[in-house]
């Protein structure tokens, strides 16, 4: 080989040359496989109701839910987490309609496994703040506090009614400590062994659920900081996982995803179990913000913020761009 002054001896470049060749020498691939849509289902209205803060994203009818859930599966798509929506009305201190077998959100369980059976993976959010008047994620003490232990109690029966209207995984998001543990036995014990536990292991206290809070038409006065994480803190999250996993976690999950990377790729290092991360509404909306004002180009921004959160070690990504990005992908 001729060398003339210091011209480079190896180049990489050379493998980035066309799109055949950079497609051929990817280290990572998104699937429609990956991913999973989470989708909110509102009780008591005529029409889907659009959530201002994250464009193309709606509060879906029970019609509508089921839809959406036939289009995941003709893209691809792994599964679908539910978030139930109830009556303003409904809404009570220790949220009853979260437990209520009629409960919005058991009645869209039902709905979906019997419109799409077992051709999609169909995941429940288990956490009281879309059912509680106050917000919280669980029940408040004498004092105003969210009280772990009572907050355990209404998980568990939580756990069995979605259990009973036919979802295959329960996603515990509140943060109490025990919570899985206690979810597991109570599935057990009520016949349930076959339902997994996605459990939200590191799940920070963020700014970016901004728009999940319109899209729960939550009254959340205050914060969640006495049981989410501290952003500040990585070693707590491995703490967290080694708990979830002694307690019985089938999966584990870090939320949100983009600011949290690093957690992400040390708890995909750390575990034997299949790794999820939520790209959360905040996440959704900023993109969407940003290309609506052509500041950034959406789809490839899209597709980059997705394959980042892969790399990083997640083997399923939850997304409000799931059956889009599949259908792309298919
Ligand atoms: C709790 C829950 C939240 C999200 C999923 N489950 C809100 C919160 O913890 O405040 C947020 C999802 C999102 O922002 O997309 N039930």
């Amino acid at each position: 080989m001729t060398h003339y002054g210091s011209f480079p001896g190896a180049r990489p470049r050379r493998l980035r040359t066309t799109p055949a060749m950079r497609r051929m020498v990817a280290e990572h691939r998104l699937h429609p496989a990956d991913l999973i849509l989470p989708a909110f289902v509102r009780e008591g209205v005529g029409a889907p109701v659009p959530i201002s803060a994250m464009p193309g994203v709606v509060q879906h009818t029970r019609d509508t839910l089921r839809k959406a859930a036939v289009e995941a599966v003709e893209a691809g798509v792994a599964g679908i987490m539910l978030f139930g929506v109830p009556e303003e009305a409904k809404k009570d201190a220790v949220g009853s309609a979260g437990t209520d077998p009629d409960g919005i959100l058991q009645v869209a369980i039902r709905d979906v496994r019997a419109e799409v059976g077992d051709d999609l993976v169909i995941m429940s959010d288990l956490c009281l703040d879309e059912y509680t008047d106050h917000g919280h994620c669980g029940v408040l003490d004498a004092e105003g506090r969210v009280d772990n232990d009572a907050t355990l109690e209404r998980y568990a029966e939580m756990a069995q009614v979605q259990a009973d209207a036919g979802v295959h995984v329960v996603g515990p998001s509140g943060m109490m400590d025990g919570q899985v543990g206690v979810i597991r036995d109570a599935l057990d014990q009520t016949g349930h062994e076959d339902v997994s536990i996605l459990a939200y292991t590191a799940k920070y206290s963020s700014a970016f659920y901004g728009p999940f809070r319109e899209a729960v038409g939550s009254s959340l006065k205050g914060d969640r900081k006495t049981y989410q994480q501290d952003p500040a803190n990585l070693r707590e999250s491995l703490r967290e996982l080694a708990l979830d996993l002694q307690e019985g976690a089938d999966m584990v999950m870090v939320k949100p995803a983009l600011p949290y990377l690093d957690v992400l790729a040390k708890i995909a290092d750390a575990v034997d179990v299949p790794v999820a991360a939520y790209q959360i509404s905040g996440e959704y909306a900023m993109v969407e913000a940003a290309a609506e004002k052509g500041w950034i180009d959406r789809d490839s921004a899209i597709l980059e913020t997705l394959t980042g959160i892969k790399r990083a070690g997640a083997d399923m990504i939850l997304t409000y761009w799931a059956t889009e990005v599949a259908r792309k992908l298919g």
